[in-house]
C-alpha cells in the first residue's frame, strides 16, 4: 500500500449549506425560501427541520473539533438574514451566524461561507427572482449586510455555489422554483454572473485584512462515449459549453460567452439581455476558485436523453455507470490550460452518496464504499498537486447526512450519520478514516 502526502498547510474541511442542515424554518423571524415553498407544493421531503443545526450547531462544532477538521464551509440563509429578501434585517439571524463564527474561531476552525447556496427568499421569487435585473441590487444589498456584519470573521467568502442549480430550477424544473422556461433560465444565469462580479467589487471596497473571495462552480466534464464518433464528440462539447461548466467559467475567467455558446443561444432564440459593461463586471480577479468535483459524464449521441418540458433545456445522463476518478486530472488540466486559472483552487465539495446505509447494532455505519471512493479521489489529488496543480484545500461533502434537495432525506452524503428521528449525529467509519487522513496529512491505500 502506498502513502500519498499532501503539502504542509493543506486545508482539510467539511461542507454543508443552510437549507440542508439548519431547519428551524419558521423560527426567530426567518422568511420562506423557494425551497420551502417548492417542497411543500409538490409534497416532497421538506427542509423544515433538516439536521436542526440552527439549535445543534454547538454539537457540530464539537464534532468537527473531535475529528480534527480544520475548516468548515457553511452558507448563510438569505431569508434568515433578510426575511423579505431586502430592507428589513433580522437581528436574530445575524446573532445566529455571529455565534457560529465565534465558536469556529474559538475551536481554531477556518470559516468558509457561501453567500448563496440555492435558497432564494420566496418574496424575491414573487418579484421575478433571478430573472429580474433588480436581482443584482437585491443580491448586493444582502452581500453588504453580510460584509458589514461578518467581514473579516469569514476567512473565505464564496459568492455563489454551483450556479447550474439555477438552470436546473428554471429550465428543467427539477429544483426550486420548479420552472421550465429555458429563455428565462438563461437570463437568470446572466444576472447571477453580474451579481457575482458586483459583489466582488463591493467586497474589494472594504479592504479586509484577512478575508478572501471566490466562487464555486462544479465541473462534471462530459466525454464522448466513443471518442472516434463525431456526433458523440460534438454532443459532449455542446454539453460542456452550453449546458455545463463552460457557461460560467468562460465569462468568469476568459471574458464573454464562448462562440459556440453564443451561437447556440442565438439559434434557439434564448439569448439573454446583456447590458454594456456586464462582461467586464463578471470577470473580476478572484482570490481562489472553488471546485466541486464528483464524477464525469459520458455522452452518446444515439441515446440522448432530452427533456423538453415547455421550452425546457436538455439534460444529459451519463451512459456509463461508476466513478471516473481519473477525470479529476483532466478537470484540473482544463482549469489550468483552457481557462488559464492561476489562482489557488480549493475543492469546495467532493463526496459520495449512500442510499442503503444501515447502522450496525451499535448505531455505526460501516461505509467502506465511501472510504474507497474518497481514497481514490484523494490519492489522485495528491498526485495532481505533486505534478503542479495549485490545489490548497479540500472540503468533504458532507459533515452530516442532510436534506439532499429534491432527493430529500433518501440520499446520504455525510461522514456522520444523522438519525432523523432523534437528530443524533454519529460518526461513520468514513469520519474516523478522514480524521486519520487529516492527522497524517496523507492518504494511504488506493492504487
Ligand atoms: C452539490 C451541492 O452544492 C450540494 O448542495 C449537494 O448536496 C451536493 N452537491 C451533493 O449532491
Amino acid at each position: 500500500m502506498k502513502t500519498a502526502f499532501f503539502p504542509q498547510g493543506f486545508l482539510w474541511g467539511t461542507a454543508t449549506a443552510a437549507a440542508q442542515v439548519e431547519g428551524a424554518a419558521k423560527e426567530d423571524g426567518r422568511g420562506a425560501s423557494i425551497w420551502d415553498v417548492f417542497t411543500h407544493r409538490y409534497g416532497l421531503d421538506t427542509p423544515d427541520v433538516a439536521c436542526d443545526a440552527y439549535h445543534r450547531w454547538p454539537e457540530d462544532v464539537e464534532l468537527m473539533k473531535s475529528l480534527g477538521i480544520q475548516a468548515y464551509r457553511f452558507s448563510f440563509s438569505w431569508s434568515r438574514i433578510l426575511p423579505e429578501g431586502t430592507d428589513r434585517v433580522n437581528e436574530a439571524g445575524i446573532a445566529y451566524y455571529k455565534s457560529l463564527l465565534a465558536a469556529l474561531k474559538k475551536a481554531g476552525i477556518c470559516a468558509c461561507a457561501t453567500i448563496y447556496h440555492w435558497d432564494l427568499p420566496q418574496d424575491l421569487q414573487n418579484m421575478g427572482g433571478f430573472g429580474n435585473r433588480a436581482f443584482v441590487d437585491w443580491y448586493l444589498e444582502y452581500a453588504k449586510v453580510l460584509f458589514d456584519n461578518f467581514g473579516d470573521d469569514v476567512d473565505m467568502w464564496i459568492t455563489f455555489n454551483e450556479p447550474i442549480a439555477i438552470y436546473v430550477g428554471h429550465a428543467l424544473g427539477f429544483f426550486a422554483p420548479g420552472l421550465r422556461n429555458e429563455k428565462y433560465a438563461r437570463q437568470c444565469l446572466h444576472h447571477l454572473l453580474v451579481a457575482h462580479g458586483e459583489a466582488v467589487k463591493l467586497f474589494r471596497s472594504y479592504g479586509f485584512a484577512n478575508a478572501q473571495i471566490g466562487i464555486t462552480v462544479d465541473v462534471w466534464h462530459h466525454y464522448p462515449d466513443r471518442p472516434d464518433d463525431p456526433d458523440d464528440c460534438l454532443l459532449a462539447r455542446l454539453q460542456n459549453e452550453t449546458q455545463g461548466y463552460g457557461m460560467f467559467l468562460t465569462p468568469l475567467f476568459l471574458g464573454g460567452y464562448s462562440q459556440l455558446h453564443e451561437r447556440y443561444m442565438r439559434e434557439k432564440g434564448i439569448y439573454p439581455q446583456i447590458l454594456p459593461g456586464d462582461f467586464e463586471t463578471i470577470r473580476q480577479p478572484l482570490d481562489f476558485y472553488g471546485l466541486n468535483f464528483y464524477n464525469a459524464i459520458y455522452d452518446r449521441a444515439d441515446c440522448k436523453v432530452e427533456l423538453t418540458g415547455d421550452q425546457g433545456g436538455n439534460f444529459q445522463k451519463s451512459v456509463r455507470e461508476g466513478w471516473d476518478y481519473d477525470a479529476l486530472f483532466d478537470v484540473l488540466d482544463i482549469l489550468k490550460n483552457k481557462f488559464q486559472l492561476q489562482i489557488p483552487i480549493y475543492i469546495t465539495e467532493n463526496g459520495m452518496p449512500g442510499t442503503m446505509e444501515t447502522p450496525d447494532e451499535n448505531g455505526i455505519v460501516h461505509d467502506l464504499d465511501r472510504i474507497e471512493y474518497l481514497e481514490n479521489i484523494l490519492t489522485r489529488l495528491a498526485r495532481a498537486i505533486e505534478a503542479g496543480a495549485n490545489v490548497r484545500g479540500y472540503f468533504l461533502w458532507s459533515l452530516l447526512d442532510n436534506f439532499e434537495w429534491s432527493a430529500g432525506y433518501t440520499c446520504r452524503y455525510g461522514i456522520c450519520r444523522t438519525d432523523y428521528n432523534t437528530l443524533a449525529r454519529t460518526p461513520k467509519d468514513s469520519a474516523r478514516w478522514y480524521a486519520q487522513v487529516i492527522k497524517n496529512n496523507a492518504v494511504t491505500g488506493a492504487k
